[in-house]
């Protein structure tokens, strides 16, 4: 951060505080209030973390009011369009698109760490069949702290760099075979010859008793998918990682306790909920009565797929998933996919409602990336597996970023205390 001399000057109980105001090279700036409790005696009240800067970071940047997304300062729109998953990858781990002969080495890393221990396939016999594949996942995943001892000593950059490849490297492993395990087909291996994409769509539907050719439509729809989800700067899942990090414990776990958050409706969960939404409205003429249940303050109903806490303009993602939605479909010769059209015209009539222009309520990247995913052969279950597939990189990176951060300590926030003051213990006779 650069220290601009500038400052923020607080009154406290009658008494003036300077405190440092810190400028980024882009986005608001900060007030610094490390020292607020030790010079003033008071805490900064915040739950939600609407208006708190946790740390600093050189990775990603949204711009809310413009619907701009900056990965190491590429718009998300040119990555997703000329860029590729694993490439986006490096960048995020790195900080600057590879050279040629870099990304070889990256793309060969990854693809040769792509197999699982043998011994992790007995976790997910001890699942049912019917289990949540975001449920294996948080359990497989931090499993892997019993498996890969090698990379779990945070201090050495060497096993950071090691976990951070295994972790990127078998997430599509670790899902293709929740969701084989969920259909009762035998698990499929990754193979070496095979794209990053390529490779998990083979994973999830291929089947020994025939082959099984990769569509290339669907793969490159796929990549883009991983791209459009890799990172978001410190959105909750992320948070929670930086936060499990911050005690020092090793990378599966905190990838792990990142997996559990996202998997929330409010936040990766979304996907599978905006589809099942779709499906509840079914038809265009239902759309208003769901519109109005959204703005019914007595109804828990919510738009799953609109809203954000950073966007109050489009989601970019959404518009690139959008587009390709409607590729997808088109090349898949899924014609007239109903849940396609009423998710056009929810966004066509949402948006024209004061409700959600006055909120700045727009889709965001769950809106119509279950369209896809449902028309590529995907059950709803497995569309959060897929966020959190992406965004491991996008945890791993954050990780990485605070863990070689001088600065980098335990989080523990404080809080507004409202409970019972000091009183002493009443003997049950006396209750
Ligand atoms: C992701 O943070 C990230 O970056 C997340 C993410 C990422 O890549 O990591 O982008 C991924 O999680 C996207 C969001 C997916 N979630 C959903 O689509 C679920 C539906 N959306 C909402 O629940 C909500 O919009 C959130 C959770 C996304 C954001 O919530 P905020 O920022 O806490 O906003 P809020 O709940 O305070 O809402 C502000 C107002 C409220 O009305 P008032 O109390 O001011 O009267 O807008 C209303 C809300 O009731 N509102 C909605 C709404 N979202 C907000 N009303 C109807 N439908 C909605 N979807």
């Amino acid at each position: 951060m650069t220290d601009s001399n500038k400052t923020a000057t607080l009154t406290v109980h009658g008494k003036e505080y300077e405190l440092p105001v810190h400028s980024p090279t882009a986005g608001p700036d900060v007030v610094d209030i490390r020292k607020l409790y030790g010079q003033a005696g008071v805490f900064t009240y915040d739950p939600g973390f609407t208006s708190t800067a946790s740390c600093d970071s050189t990775i990603t940047y949204i711009d809310g009011d413009k619907g701009e997304l900056l990965h190491r300062g590429y718009p998300i729109d040119q990555l997703a369009e000329k860029s590729h998953f694993l490439e986006v990858c490096y960048l995020l781990l790195y900080g600057e698109l590879p050279g040629a002969k870099d990304l070889e080495t990256f793309e060969s890393t990854i693809t040769r760490h792509t197999m699982l221990h043998e011994q992790m396939q007995y976790f997910y016999r001890g699942f049912r069949r019917d289990a949540h594949p975001m449920a294996i996942m948080v359990g497989v995943v931090g499993a892997m702290s019993a498996f890969y001892h090698d990379s779990t000593d945070i201090s050495d950059p060497h096993q950071r760099e090691v976990a951070s490849h295994r972790l990127i490297a078998k997430m599509p492993t670790i899902a293709a075979w929740a969701y084989k395990y969920h259909t009762g087909q035998p698990f499929v291996y990754p193979r070496n010859d095979l794209d990053y994409a390529s490779n998990f769509l083979r994973m999830c539907f291929s089947v020994p008793a025939e082959e099984y050719e990769v569509n290339p439509i669907l793969s490159r729809a796929m990549d883009r998918i991983f791209t459009l989800h890799a990172d978001h700067e410190q959105n909750a899942s992320t948070s929670t990682v930086r936060l499990a990090s911050s005690s020092g414990a090793n990378p599966f776990a905190c990838i792990a306790a990142g997996i559990a958050c996202l998997w929330g409706p409010a936040h990766g969960g979304a996907n599978q909920a905006c589809l099942e939404m779709l499906e509840e409205i079914g038809t265009v003429d239902r759309i208003p009565e769901y519109i109005a249940r959204a703005k019914d303050k007595n109804d828990p109903f919510r738009l799953m797929g609109f809203g954000h806490r950073v966007y109050k303009n489009f989601d970019p993602r959404a518009k690139v998933m959008k587009q390709s939605a409607d590729e997808v479909l088109d090349l898949l010769g899924v014609e007239n996919n109903p849940k396609l059209q009423v998710a056009k015209e929810l966004e066509k009539e949402a948006l024209q409602d004061p409700y959600f222009a006055e909120k700045k309520l727009f889709p965001n990247v769950d809106f119509y990336s279950g369209i896809i995913l449902e028309a590529m052969g995907f059950p709803t279950s497995m569309f959060t597996p897929i966020f959190a597939l992406s965004r491991t990189v996008g945890w791993v990176s954050q990780w990485k970023e605070m863990i070689a951060d001088p600065q980098n300590k335990i989080g523990r926030p404080r809080q507004l205390y409202l409970g019972e003051t000091s009183r002493d213990y009443v003997d049950i006779e006396k209750r």
